[in-house]
């Protein structure tokens, strides 16, 4: 008899981990002034003073500019509505090629296709899982108008490097910060260094507001778009003096006065919220490193990395047992995690039928671009065979619980051998 919970044993941690308790007092005061105040959004999509929004969301806006030392912040209803209007914002047109990483959230590389854009795949850095800048170079055509780089799990992609790169070819880098809302490079905040930086503020990141996103830019005629593109821009672009009508068709991106009100709360306690996680991701890379098999994330020089997930890097040669038996052990003693993230996203169906938009395949039938596997082999390998990740944002945890964590992971380590000798009446399930 094997002391694995998987196998029959107690497990380490007993019970559903504690929900992180996001919200405060202060989110709960701020969320009732605004409902008192009876103005629940102050939108207007057509020309005129409402055509920016109600008090609280330039008060967030504000407090956003002041806190990252950016010129605009352009509140939106979410990071994907954020992507859409950056995509908007630099021009993308029909045919234009935009390099994304295959690591990430769907929305970062379906964002060129609003637009008639095509994304282009370039594979990621091994170590931390961010877009590759040679990789990237090699992608660049004259078709290119835009990289976007994902500061991955937390950790800043080689974003001075990417800018440099964009710079050089006259075309744009969008940042999508998404899971790095504090990540720093060099001394550069993550999301303020490309020409537009878009974070999320939806219920699973660092700090949130229900659903909800801002995009940053030191840009005055990008920030001009963005806003138009967030509130309907063909009611309002010639009163803004836009004359460039590209991309003048606009969406309803606005954030509502109650987002922005608990946004406000959760943004001057951002530094909390984000050290929270990134002490719980250092505790359990400190207690597990030392595992054979068993590699915690690296942190590359002059970075900042926020642990928006913990992803570990698993051999299953050196362990010797399939990530899959080695996850499930794991789950079973108590400590959610994965195997493995997304698929590489050219895997989506979309880009495997080259059909986005319309019928026949638009905007697919603009390219000879394909989308088979073996583009981005190292994402490819990290999915199919390495990746464990577990998801520090979503959880409470103090120390004796990620003492727990770091045992329950120890144990199954310990106790590989059993998983093996049991492995063919797990898999069959007697
Ligand atoms: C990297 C990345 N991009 C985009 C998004 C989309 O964010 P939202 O849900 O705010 O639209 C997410 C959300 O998980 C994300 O992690």
């Amino acid at each position: 008899m094997s002391e694995l919970a998987l196998l029959g044993g107690k497990p380490v941690i007993e019970g559903n981990l504690p929900p992180y308790p996001s919200m405060g007092k202060a989110e709960e005061e701020a969320v009732r002034d605004v409902v008192a105040s009876g103005c629940l959004s102050g939108f207007f999509g057509s020309p005129g003073p409402e055509f920016l929004g109600g008090p609280k969301v330039r008060m967030f806006e504000d407090a956003w500019v002041t806190r990252f030392g950016v010129k605009h912040a352009v509140s939106v209803n979410s990071n994907t509505s954020g992507l859409y209007a950056a995509m908007g914002a630099i021009g993308l047109s029909p045919g234009d090629e935009v390099i994304v990483p295959p690591w990430t959230m769907s929305a970062t590389v379906v964002s060129p296709l609003i637009y008639g854009g095509i994304p282009v795949f370039a594979d990621i850095e091994d170590e931390t899982f961010c877009i590759d800048p040679e990789k990237v170079k090699a992608q660049i055509t004259p078709k290119t108008r835009a990289i976007v780089a994902v500061n991955l799990f937390g950790h800043p992609a080689r974003i001075a490097d990417l800018r440099a790169i964009a710079d050089a070819h006259g075309i744009y880098l969008i940042e999508d910060n998404a899971q790095a809302p504090l990540g720093v490079e060099h001394d550069r905040p993550t999301g303020t260094v490309g020409h537009i930086g878009v974070a999320s503020l939806n219920f699973h990141k660092h700090i949130h507001t229900g659903e909800g996103g801002v995009c940053v830019t030191d840009d005055d005629n990008l920030a001009k778009r963005l806003r138009l593109i967030r509130n309907h821009a063909e009611n309002a672009a010639v009163h803004e003096g836009i004359t460039d009508l590209v991309n003048m068709v606009g969406f309803n991106f606005r954030m509502t006065e109650l987002s922005a009100a608990v946004g406000l709360v959760q943004l001057a306690d951002i530094e909390r919220h984000v050290a929270a996680r990134e002490r719980l991701a250092e505790r359990l890379s400190d207690g597990t490193r030392d595992l054979a098999g068993w590699t915690v994330p690296k942190v590359r020089d002059g970075c900042r990395h926020n642990y928006y997930v913990w992803l570990v890097r698993y051999d299953e040669a050196k362990v010797g047992v399939s990530r899959e038996l080695f996850c499930k052990a794991l789950n079973a003693e108590g400590f959610p995690n994965f195997p493995a993230y997304l698929p590489p996203l050219y895997r989506l169906p979309l880009f495997r039928r080259r059909t986005a938009i319309g019928r026949e395949g638009w905007p697919f039938t603009l390219t000879d671009r394909t989308y088979a596997d073996g583009q981005c082999p190292v994402t490819e390998r990290l999915h199919e065979r390495e990746a464990i990740l577990f998801e520090p944002c979503a959880y409470d945890v103090d120390d004796d619980l990620a003492d727990k964590m770091i045992a329950a992971i120890r144990k199954v380590h310990a106790h590989r051998a059993d998983l093996n000798a049991a492995a063919d009446q797990l898999q069959t399930g007697t």
